[in-house]
């Protein structure tokens, strides 16, 4: 609870230089506590016996008897085994949370503004999304979100895999099944996959395949027009993909690898000139310092390899270029995969020792961990393959249909559909978002569809109920965000607790690129409405006052979702 922190360390700073220590001695830990049902803000006094000479049971009395009443009307104060306890007054809770309810904001500041690349998604022409890049493309779309809503020039690279020696023989596969065959004929689900099988047993194919890159890289213009009707046509699917999805990515965003094919030549040069570039079997690579293999011999990053192909390394380093020399941007982030974090740490480093980037920029691996299913194993479809993307989006809008359609009859079938789109969509993101990012997450239809528990439908539903009161009421949201709010039931003062830390979890999602703490902290407001609406009447409350108060705290309540599951790109349906 930052606010009170701040309310407090003045008052805190006099009392203990009235003792001699130095606030750099106690103010980082002073902190949040960790279970609010006892205190708020907790300073545990054990570092302090050094300096004091005593023991921290008793400098914690003693700081309590010199503040004595000087935080009436912040917090209470108590000093328990060597921890000062302060718990916030219902009046400054008050006075908070009336603040948030008449800022459009919500208590959300905006930072410096820094120029911010995203890389996410990226998923590989001719072959199908698959759910790794699923977890990328929610991830990258909530920390863009967010990013944006912090002041921030957020610009989203949808580095897609649209070049390379794999293209040599998905052209010569596209000539063979024919090059007029209509886009919708072309299946991407079979096409990567008998393309290198037949590259694999069929010499003379593989032949063609490797003739077919020489022209590639030559920009041979037939061969540039087949290779892109294999881009056009999957980018039908990502956009198919994206639109369902709901997120911000478009064509707009695209930065492939075929973008960076000509600075590669660049690249070796600038290795070169760096003095870094080693021959290494006939191909050209570099060794970055520390970097050994299991047996202890210099790890090479490949960047021109024996037959004068490039890398996908050397792609992401004409990446790094174009991103702070072109775009000037001194911050990226690559949501991919934990599996490519060697990649990136060396890539970095490479780049750090070519001199492409200095101190000043950070570039930063932002990783994820698989997508499991129910039995534990890595994601499949019921037929063992590969689950294709747009399949599971159907199934997550049709079986959020059935529900709604058990939950709310009444709903029009276009309304049903809609909202059905919101909740079905809503919770594949969220079962993705409301985990670390760094473990596994396991892919679970019956809990991330349930109204209970950490979910989107439990989020939606607790937003929608507040929409339901105000409709119910007839009275406007807007005429009562400047209400006097008395928070006079510990309920109210639990859900007003939670609303004041919407913005730091917000914070602390952003700095360490982890949307789950902000998913956390939305899971526990919705969780205090509900406790606060049990027993809490609103629109039948004794008297016009409270009435008000506990509508615009519900009204807070339904922003500040809305708010934050909206920063995760998800929507928030008024009826359900
Ligand atoms: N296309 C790659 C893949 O599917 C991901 C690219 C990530 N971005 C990057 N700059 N390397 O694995």
């Amino acid at each position: 609870m930052r606010d009170l922190v701040d309310s407090i360390s003045p008052v805190l700073r006099d009392v203990m230089s009235e003792l001699g220590v130095e606030e750099n001695d106690w103010s980082d830990s002073l902190a949040g506590s960790t279970d609010s049902a006892y205190a708020d803000v907790t300073l545990p006094c054990h570092s302090l016996s050094r300096i004091l000479r005593k023991s921290p049971a008793i400098i914690a009395d003693e700081v309590a008897l010199l503040l004595g009443d000087s935080l009436n009307g912040i917090c209470s104060v108590s000093s328990v085994n060597g921890f000062l306890n302060f718990s916030a007054d219902a009046d400054w809770l008050s006075s908070i949370i009336e603040e948030r309810a008449s800022d459009t904001r919500i208590g959300v500041d905006s930072e410096n503004p820094r120029v911010i690349v995203i890389d996410y998604s990226s998923p590989n022409v001719a072959k199908h999304m698959h759910v790794g890049h699923l977890r990328s493309t929610v991830i990258g779309d909530a920390l863009a979100r967010m990013l944006a809503h912090k002041g921030h020039q957020v610009i989203g690279e949808n580095h897609i895999g649209d070049w390379g020696t794999p293209f040599g023989m998905l052209i010569e596969h596209l000539l063979d099944i024919g090059v007029d065959t209509p886009a919708e004929k072309i299946d991407l689900g079979t096409f990567y996959t008998n393309a290198r099988a037949k590259f694999e047993s069929d010499s003379i194919f593989a032949d063609r395949s490797r003739k077919r890159v020489v022209k590639m890289q030559a920009s041979e213009p037939e061969t540039i027009t087949h290779w892109q009707m294999l881009v056009d046509r999957s980018l039908i699917h990502f956009n198919e993909v994206y639109q369902m999805m709901g997120v911000l990515l478009t064509d707009d965003n695209l930065a492939g690898e075929s973008k960076y094919e000509s600075s590669l030549s660049e690249v070796v040069e600038r290795l070169d000139v760096a003095g870094i570039l080693k021959q290494s079997e006939g191909a050209h690579v570099v060794f970055p310092k520390g970097w050994v293999n299991r047996e202890g011999e210099p790890l090479p990053l490949i960047i021109r390899k024996a037959d004068g192909g490039y890398n996908y390394a050397t792609t992401d380093l004409a990446c790094i270029i174009d991103r702070v020399e072109e775009i000037g941007s001194t911050e990226f982030l690559y949501v991919v995969g934990a599996e490519q974090a060697q990649h990136f740490a060396m890539l970095f480093q490479v780049a750090r020792e070519a001199g492409f980037m200095d101190d000043r920029i950070n570039a930063i691996h932002v990783p994820f961990g698989m997508v499991l299913g129910t039995d534990g194993k890595k994601l499949a479809s019921r037929t063992g393959g590969a689950v294709h993307l747009k399949d599971l989006l159907i199934e997550a809008v049709e079986r959020a249909d059935s529900m709604i359609s058990e939950k709310n009859p009444n709903l029009s079938d276009e309304e049903r559909k809609e909202v059905a789109r919101m909740l079905g969509i809503g919770a594949i993101k969220y079962a993705d978002l409301s985990t670390d990012r760094t473990n596994n997450y396991t892919f679970d239809w019956e809990k991330m569809l349930s109204f209970d528990g950490n979910t989107a439908p439990y989020l939606q539903y607790a937003h929608a109920r507040i929409c339901s009161i105000f409709a119910k009421s007839g009275i406007v949201r807007s005429s009562i965000q400047n209400s006097s709010i008395s928070l006079i039931h510990e309920r109210e003062q639990n859900l007003a607790r939670r609303l004041i830390g919407f913005p730091e979890a917000l914070d602390n999602a952003i700095s360490h690129h982890l949307p789950h703490k902000l998913a956390t902290q939305l899971h526990s407001i919705a969780q205090a409405f509900a406790s606060f609406y049990e027993v809490c009447p609103v629109l039948k409350a004794d008297d016009e006052a409270t009435i008000n108060s506990r509508l615009a705290l519900c009204d807070l309540t339904a922003r500040t979702l809305e708010c934050g599951l909206g920063l995760l790109g998800i929507e928030s349906p008024n009826r359900m």
